[in-house]
């Protein structure tokens, strides 16, 4: 009998991490695989564009819970999650990440008796004001399989009393996408569509709740644009809420009259990939771009006080600057004078993370 396995997807982060693991499960015959999108992300480009790129198949079954406040988003997560495993009864629910999705699915299906297995288990900001790091800690905790990025995650695990013999060193798979699709995303040559030239530009995302939400940390949000954009051409990709939040603020006008700064909405991931191998520098406060520059050697600023990936900054190109202007102004100054820090790609960073864990999930039966 195949081993049915359900793997879940909710946001634009989950996108990249499910696809390479559910190309492997498909080619494995010990499982059978249904693919499965709670809707949290709905959009075209937040979500559609995603699922193409990356090349994955129409999802088996779409849950639509689209947006809303923490508790009513996750209770309709869980609600269809709970309906969906009372009909197909799968062994195994394969959660990626960290959003929303990810703990409503783990909710669920603990509490039916359906094993959990999560993807990026272990990181931790050790900020409970963030959603995402109590969506991590509550989801590694329901899961019979954690599966790990780097040795830090590992240990933090450990220290929080999870058994080890639950816990897996696989690497990061959300590197397998980028592995198999750069080569593709850089002859597109994307920087053209925006008349710019390589390594003479920065991108620039920013979405976090304590960053966007927050008008006097909106402000110095601001203040960093235009400085930045007063060096250096400027690509500024907008996530809904921070479009939303910047119209609110007056801000949004200002900035599309800058002649430096190129606002777009959110882009596709082959596009945005071809677009951050070919930058001089990154600004975020995203998870996934701390990683990301990091295998290419981009050198990363990232405006918040912690990160939950702390490999990033002690082996990778990432610096953590929060929204201190003179701090990410000094760093894009060693930058352009070529004294900014060189990174290394961590170990199993490799491109064969999903292989290692289909391999951890037939063994775990
Ligand atoms: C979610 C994740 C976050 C991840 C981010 C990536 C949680 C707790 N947070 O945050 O970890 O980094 O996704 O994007 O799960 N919206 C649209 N179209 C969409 C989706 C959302 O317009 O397709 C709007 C919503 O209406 C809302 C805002 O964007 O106003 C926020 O969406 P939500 O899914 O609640 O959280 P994110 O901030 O995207």
């Amino acid at each position: 009998m195949p081993i049915t396995a359900a793997c879940f997807v909710g946001a634009r982060p989950n996108f990249m991490k499910i696809a390479p693991i559910l190309r492997v499960l498909r080619q494995d015959r010990r499982f059978t695989t249904l693919f499965v999108h709670t809707g949290q992300h709905y959009d075209y480009a937040m979500s559609e564009v995603f699922l193409r790129d990356l090349g994955l198949p129409p999802p088996d079954a779409l849950f639509e819970v689209g947006s809303g406040s923490h508790a009513a988003q996750t209770a309709k997560v869980i609600t269809a999650a709970e309906a969906f495993f009372n009909r197909h009864h799968p062994q195994w629910a394969v959660v990626v990440g960290d959003v929303n999705s990810t703990l409503g699915v783990a909710l669920a299906a603990s509490k039916l008796g359906v094993r959990v297995a999560h993807v990026e288990a272990g990181l931790r900001s050790f900020d409970r004001r963030m959603p995402e790091e109590i969506n991590r800690i509550v989801t590694d905790h329901l899961s019979q399989l954690l599966l790990a990025s780097c040795p830090e995650a590992v240990e933090n695990l450990e220290r929080e009393g999870v058994d080890r013999s639950r816990v897996r060193l696989v690497g990061n798979v959300m590197i397998d996408s980028l592995v198999h699709l750069l080569p593709k995303a850089r002859q597109a040559q994307p920087w053209r569509n925006y008349e710019l030239e390589p390594k003479s530009f920065v991108i620039i995302t920013a979405h976090r709740p304590e960053n966007v939400d927050n008008r006097l940390q909106l402000r110095r949000l601001v203040e960093i644009l235009e400085q930045v954009a007063a060096r250096l051409p400027v690509l500024l990709p907008l996530h809904p809420r921070t479009r939303q939040r910047l119209q609110e603020a007056g801000a949004l006008a200002r900035l599309q009259s800058l002649p430096a700064l190129h606002l777009t909405e959110p882009l596709g991931y082959l596009e945005f990939l071809g677009l951050l191998d070919a930058c001089t520098a990154a600004l975020t406060d995203s998870g996934g771009l701390q990683e990301e520059t990091t295998y290419l050697g981009v050198p990363c600023l990232t405006m918040r006080e912690n990160t939950e990936r702390p490999i990033t900054v002690e082996v990778g190109t990432n610096t953590l600057t929060g929204l201190d202007p003179g701090l990410v102004l000094s760093c894009l100054d060693q930058v352009l004078a070529g004294t900014y820090k060189q990174g290394v790609i961590p170990p199993l960073w490799d491109g064969k993370a999903a292989s290692r864990i289909v391999t951890a999930l037939a063994r775990s039966r």
